[in-house]
């Protein structure tokens, strides 16, 4: 008999982790440097940034930012161009003329020539009267919004006017380098080398924007921060993983002339479709620190196996793009962009199949693809797993004497990147009805369902970079294991004959022979 007591299930114990901060501190107060004062990034992505961590409260009451650049330009000129690039780029949040004055009256602009024989001694002096004169304690930050050959001789000026130091820890200096990082696995090494006789290894961060994406940190929450999936990730249950970045996008603006020397392979593969791999694959890391996580996705670009050079030639595709339709609009091959060599054999599209040789994912075929002018802009992650070991739903329909066995669906966990951000999971389940028919349904999270804004990639790396946190920036070991994972190909490439471009038009999905290297049980591209 009931004696009316409720019999509550006793709490199941969670251990306790270190608790996080609820809202991230701001920096100290600091200097911010920008080499490519009048650059396309400073426009587009540096001054929206800070204006958004300023309207937001992320910065402290004192900073200074200085611009450099070649061109002549006022203080005033300059805060006309910062004014004129906020108000392009970051409309969502419009500011009274009494904010506009505040923001605008942190910015300053240096004319410097770094090939001059003055280097950056002027800068040294202008740095140090502005702190002096707002009693800025000193910390700065240099960041190199430049062409690549601009990196090294831009590091040894700092160091010459005594800008950086690597000896002394505070008040602190750093430098922040766009990428590419290297142009191939021997220029990476020897800019390394070079930068670490000026700076000490925590003082350089190394900039991978995708990695400051909200949904990509989310790769890390949602295999990490839940049971349910992680034990799901590795090759008893994997069939493939896919990862696609395709841009509808070409040759905008000036940017024919450094992608004709960089290619698809080295712009986007080696550096964010590899970091996300690393994501999406690595084992669980020891702690959240800059330090473990890198240990983490090293393990894994160390075991990517890199390809033979007969395996290039099965493993990779490359492609340009000609002449096509994008969105209902004609667009020009890429041989006619401007910058653009008009017999260039840059390709503008790479596909790859790989493999990891560990434990956890040995034998699981990873397929890699991104591209320029392609059918749709979208960055998705597809893990598809195994069918069931017993087929105990599969279907025969017979028609006649002919009878079509078909084995179900498989489940897929999907991780959209970018646009329409979000995690789907599609899984068979019961077609309502009579019958024990089996049909694929989804469980999708969606961010703009949920009203949520997504911070800007930009603005949590220099608020990471200004705080001095590196969790989100890739180590140096990281790069070179890259780089080693992609020298095969461009070795190849360089040793064969030039290839038969443009092979597939603007508006496609990439060359045709792109499809054959997920055919057969991995059932073509996912995303399309
Ligand atoms: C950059 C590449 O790193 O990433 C560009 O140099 C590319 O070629 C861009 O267009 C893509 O970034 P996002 O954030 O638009 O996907």
């Amino acid at each position: 008999m009931s004696t009316g007591t409720i019999i509550r299930p006793t709490p199941v114990p969670v251990t306790p982790a270190e608790p996080t901060l609820r809202r991230v501190a701001p920096p100290e107060p600091f200097t911010l440097v920008i080499f490519g004062a009048t650059g396309d990034l400073t426009a587009r992505k540096l001054l929206p940034a800070l204006y958004g961590l300023w309207r937001r409260q992320f910065l402290p009451e004192d900073f200074a930012v200085i611009a450099v650049g070649r061109r002549e330009k006022t203080d005033e000129g300059f805060r006309v161009d910062v004014r004129n690039a906020v108000s392009a780029f970051r409309d969502d949040l419009p500011a009274t003329a009494e904010a506009w004055k505040s923001f605008l009256a942190h910015f300053s602009y240096h004319e410097a020539d770094l090939a001059g024989t003055d280097g950056l001694r002027s800068l040294a002096g202008r740095v140090q009267a502005l702190e002096r004169a707002t009693r800025l304690p000193g910390n700065r930050v240099f960041y190199l919004a430049v062409a690549p050959h601009f990196f090294a001789p831009t590091i040894a000026a700092l160091d010459e006017a005594g800008l950086v130091r690597r000896n002394v820890e505070r008040p602190w200096a750093r430098v922040v380098i766009e990428k590419p990082f290297g142009h191939d696995l021997a220029s990476a090494r020897e800019l390394d080398r070079y930068i670490e006789t000026f700076l000490r290894p925590d003082q350089v961060y190394r900039i991978d924007h995708y990695l400051g994406k909200e949904t990509v940190q989310n790769l890390l929450a949602v295999r990490f921060g839940n049971s349910v999936f992680e034990p799901l990730f590795r090759r008893e249950l994997v069939e493939f993983i896919q990862i696609t970045v395709s841009e509808t996008a070409g040759m905008e603006g000036r940017r024919g002339a450094y992608y004709d020397r960089a290619g698809a392979l080295r712009d986007m593969l080696q550096n964010h479709l590899l970091q996300l791999l690393a994501l999406v694959t690595m084992d669980p890391p020891a702690t959240l620190t800059a330090g473990d996580i890198s240990d983490a996705k090293l393990k894994v670009l160390r075991t990517l196996v890199p390809p033979t050079g007969a395996e290039v030639e099965r493993q990779v595709v490359r492609g340009q793009y000609g002449p096509g339709v994008i969105d209902g609009r004609a667009v020009r091959g890429y041989r006619e962009e401007e910058g653009v060599s008009p017999n260039s054999s840059t390709e503008t599209f790479v596909a790859l199949r790989a493999e990891i040789a560990s434990w956890r994912w040995a034998g699981v075929p990873l397929l890699l693809r991104t591209g320029k002018r392609l059918a749709r802009r979208a960055t998705e992650i597809e893990v598809q797993f195994k069918l069931p070991p017993l087929q105990l739903f599969q279907t025969v329909e017979c028609e006649g004497d002919l009878c079509i066995e078909s084995p179900g669906q498989p489940a897929t966990l999907q991780f959209r990147i970018q646009p329409n951000e979000g995690i789907s999971l599609s899984f068979s389940a019961k077609r309502p009805g009579m019958l024990m028919d089996l049909e694929p349904v989804c469980f999708d999270f969606n961010y703009q369902r949920l009203g949520r804004e997504l911070p800007e990639a930009y603005e949590r790396l220099l608020l990471d970079a200004l705080r001095g946190d590196a969790t989100l920036f890739p180590r140096s070991d990281e790069l070179e294991a890259s780089w080693k994972f992609v020298a095969p190909i461009l070795e190849a490439w360089a040793a064969g004959p030039p290839p038969k471009f443009p092979n597939y038009a603007a508006g496609s999905w990439g060359p045709p022979e792109a499809q054959r290297l997920a055919e057969g049980r991995l059932g073509g591209w996912k995303c399309r």
